[in-house]
């Protein structure tokens, strides 16, 4: 049997959340199940224990290795899963909590990450944010790619530069 038509294939989108994201989360899976390929990455139980990097980072990493083609993201603010999925090379995530941003940043930026706040946004408005988000595409103009390319450049230097390794740990102030 012919593979399936590339205007055929749904769009693998890759989920997850902390707790503060937990029931949001599940509440978008159902509604996105059967219109998109999702890649539920947990959490899988609701653990108040559990920390929003180790969700951020799995996400992340889906989309920079091309597992998925697009993530999504939910902590209780969004905040904590945005800084954290952008320490990822090759991740452009955005915590948009309006329609406009939520495609416009694929449009012109090619955001490929979308944090959401489960603690500021409930499931209608979560919905329509996702649904501007997955419909969007890169414009590939002219000047988008011109910026685009600038940002990665950004990246780039960074990963090369010895200032890399000046990174250093937080520790409880006495
Ligand atoms: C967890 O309590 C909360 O801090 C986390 O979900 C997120 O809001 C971080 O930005």
């Amino acid at each position: 049997m012919a593979g399936i038509a590339e205007k055929d294939k749904k769009l693998r989108v890759a989920l997850g959340a902390d707790h503060g994201g937990y029931s949001l989360k599940n509440g978008l899976l159902e509604r996105l199940q059967g219109q998109y390929d999702i890649l539920d990455l947990g959490a899988h139980k609701y653990d108040t224990d559990d920390d929003y990097p180790d969700f951020a980072e799995v996400i992340a990493q889906a989309v920079a290795s091309g597992k998925a083609q697009r993530g999504i993201l939910v902590c209780g603010s969004g905040v904590g899963a945005c800084i954290a999925a952008n320490k990822v090379p090759g991740v452009r995530a955005c915590l948009c909590h309006d329609t406009y941003s939520a495609h416009q940043g694929v449009e012109h930026d090619d955001m490929n990450v979308l944090c959401l706040g489960a603690r500021v946004i409930g499931i209608e408005l979560a919905a329509e944010l996702v649904e501007a988000f997955l419909k969007a595409r890169f414009s590939q103009e002219k000047r988008h790619l011109r910026r685009l390319n600038k940002v990665l450049a950004i990246e780039k230097r960074a990963l090369s530069s010895r200032a890399n390794t000046q990174v250093r740990p937080y520790r409880l102030r006495k």
